[in-house]
């Protein structure tokens, strides 16, 4: 629809001196319903300018724009609406989308740009739990939303591998634990040890001591305390990276808190410098009154660092390696003042690209109504609903398609992707809830569905045999008015829009949505209109319509994490 947008605004602004393409293009509205036209423009934004009533400029515009592309204008109430020309219009699609394949929507606006990519970032020892599969989840649809406009990006795990937490694991372990049973438990077993420090510590204080005696240790480069710490970092990461390929997710840099190890104290001797530190009882922080928070703590009683320390001496650090245009956090809401207040302390710093930081911020996740926490006793292991949806799905692919050969794959590929579109269909900030009846459904608003919907299209270009649908040279378009065509070609000329807005709004939940609307503008489709029919003109046409639409499906369905099965 872009293309049609610059089009018609180019022309009305030969028209009118004062104002230019690109802000007519940004006015366009899409009429509620189809009768009403495919495009409308409001008047009443020129009115000032040209000091007229809207309903007058209409009326005016109607008289003097001749347009190739447009069918017929309407002027109503004020609003310019344009009948775009169907087979114009149909042509135009089609011919975009199968020359550009799989770049077809994007600008490129990214093309010599950076954007750092902060998501998953789980902790060492602990469970990978609901929070960090939204961030994986939405962080790894970032990075393919903003690659795809052509920026190029760094995805950093951060993972939480630094802190006292591993002076009390390190006591545990030594106290309770033996090789064997860490090694064959991982981090279940981890937890297990971390859980009993503070049951026995609650009866003997001395073990903190202990504790802190470690991880002191730790900090001042031990070995043995090292050794350990590396041992427990290299078990998660075991469990982790399963985790990760099921989802098929990557990421360019591991380096977690303990990477700046090194770094903060030059940091903090900026702070200083900066007069921005002040000592609180032993400990430092920055005073943030002012901005209306609470202040941000640098520097304990015993000299360690904080989360804060960190992220602001990582934020340094990869502005510093990486030059990036764009550096965003992906974390549940729960850290909200948490970025408000070092993104403040970075600007008081005096960098002028602290607005180029950006927290995107996600709502809880709860399991059938319950809500899911790592605290004791209610764990839900993410690896396991991962391996549960796979099973189920697998049931449900043998029950429809017996004779299926590569089942396994596929069970993956859809169990895995109905988890991840239950994670991004909504708006980032909502909380969800997940429902195996509803995550599994193949017909609701589910990434089954779109997986479904793109296998029926792939079938369709199969039983047609692939040179049928690859012959694209004089297509007959008359064969694509039906309304149900026509609808599908309007979804499909939009993608570059949500591509876009998704990017402005760090929001995947719009290419999510606008998937669900273009598959079910496919379905309509495909049930209103037959495909393999005896008239090759019309089969001609419909199949270059099909395998457009799959293309489209399968660009859109990458940028949110999903795999396209060919069947299910
Ligand atoms: N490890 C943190 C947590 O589990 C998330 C880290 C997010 N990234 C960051 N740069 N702070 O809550």
């Amino acid at each position: 629809m872009q293309t049609y947008k610059t089009l018609i605004a180019g022309q009305i602004s030969q028209l009118i001196d004062s104002v230019t393409a690109e802000e007519i293009a940004g006015w366009f509205e899409y009429p509620p319903n189809p009768e009403m036209g495919d495009l409308s423009l409001p008047c009443f934004k020129l009115s000032r300018t040209l000091r007229k009533s809207p309903a007058a400029i209409a009326d005016d515009f109607k008289q003097r724009l001749k347009l190739d592309a447009v069918d017929k204008i309407d002027s109503a109430a004020g609003y310019l609406n344009f009948h775009l020309d169907k087979e114009v219009f149909a042509g135009g699609v089609i011919r975009d989308i199968l020359e550009q394949r799989d770049r077809y929507g994007s600008k490129n606006t990214g093309a010599g740009k950076t954007v750092v990519i902060d998501y998953s970032s789980p902790n060492i020892a602990k469970p990978f739990h609901v929070a960090h599969l939204r961030s994986t989840v939405i962080g790894h649809s970032l990075y393919r939303i903003f690659s795809f406009q052509g920026y190029s990006c760094v995805g950093i795990n951060h993972l939480g591998d630094w802190g006292t937490q591993f002076g009390k694991l390190i006591v545990a372990y030594q106290s309770w634990g033996n090789p064997d049973s860490v090694n064959d438990g991982g981090i279940d077993e981890l937890l297990r040890l971390y859980v009993k420090f503070h049951d026995e510590a609650d009866r003997n204080p001395s073990l903190e001591d202990e504790a802190r005696a470690w991880f002191a240790k730790m900090e001042q480069g031990d070995e043995e305390a090292l050794r350990l710490w590396r041992w427990f970092v290299d078990i998660s990461l075991k469990e982790f990276m399963r985790i990760y390929e099921l989802l098929g997710v990557r990421f360019d840099s591991f380096a977690g808190e303990s990477f700046y190890n090194d770094k903060m104290s030059a940091v903090v001797d900026q702070l200083k410098a900066k007069n921005l530190l002040e000592e609180d009882e032993g400990a430092w922080l920055v005073r943030l009154d002012a901005y209306d928070m609470p202040p941000a703590l640098i520097l304990k009683k015993d000299g360690s660092s904080l989360y804060h320390t960190r992220d602001i001496t990582a934020a340094l650090y990869r502005k510093e390696t990486y030059g990036f245009d764009k550096a965003v956090y992906v974390t549940d809401y729960a850290q909200n003042l948490h970025f408000q207040q070092w993104f403040k302390v970075v600007e008081l710093l005096g960098c002028e690209w602290s607005s180029e930081l950006a927290h995107v911020a996600f709502g809880r996740v709860s399991m059938e109504g319950a809500s899911l926490s790592t605290r004791k006793g209610n764990i839900v292991k993410l690896e396991a609903v991962l391996q549960q949806s796979i099973a189920k799905t697998k049931a449900i692919i043998e029950a429809r398609n017996p004779e299926m050969e590569n089942v396994d794959e596929v069970a993956r590929q859809v169990g895995v992707g109905a988890v991840i579109f239950n994670d991004l269909h909504a708006n980032r900030i909502k909380d969800i809830d997940f429902s195996w009846d509803e995550a599994l459904n193949f017909e609701g608003e589910t990434g089954p569905y779109l997986q479904y919907t793109h296998a029926r299209a792939s079938s369709v270009l199969t039983k047609a045999g692939a040179e049928a649908a690859a012959s694209r040279e004089g297509l007959v378009l008359t064969h694509l008015n039906h309304e149900a065509a026509f609808s599908l070609l309007k979804e499909l000329s939009m993608f570059g829009e949500h591509v876009e807005w998704a990017l402005n709004k760090l929001e995947p939940s719009v290419i999510s949505r606008y998937l669900i609307g273009l598959a079910q503008a496919f379905n309509r489709f495909y049930h209103h209109c037959p495909i393999l029919v005896q008239d090759e003109q019309a089969r001609e046409a419909r199949l270059a319509l099909v395998s457009v639409t799959q293309t489209v499906l399968r660009s859109g369905m990458h940028l949110i994490g999903l795999e396209s099965p060919e069947k299910m």
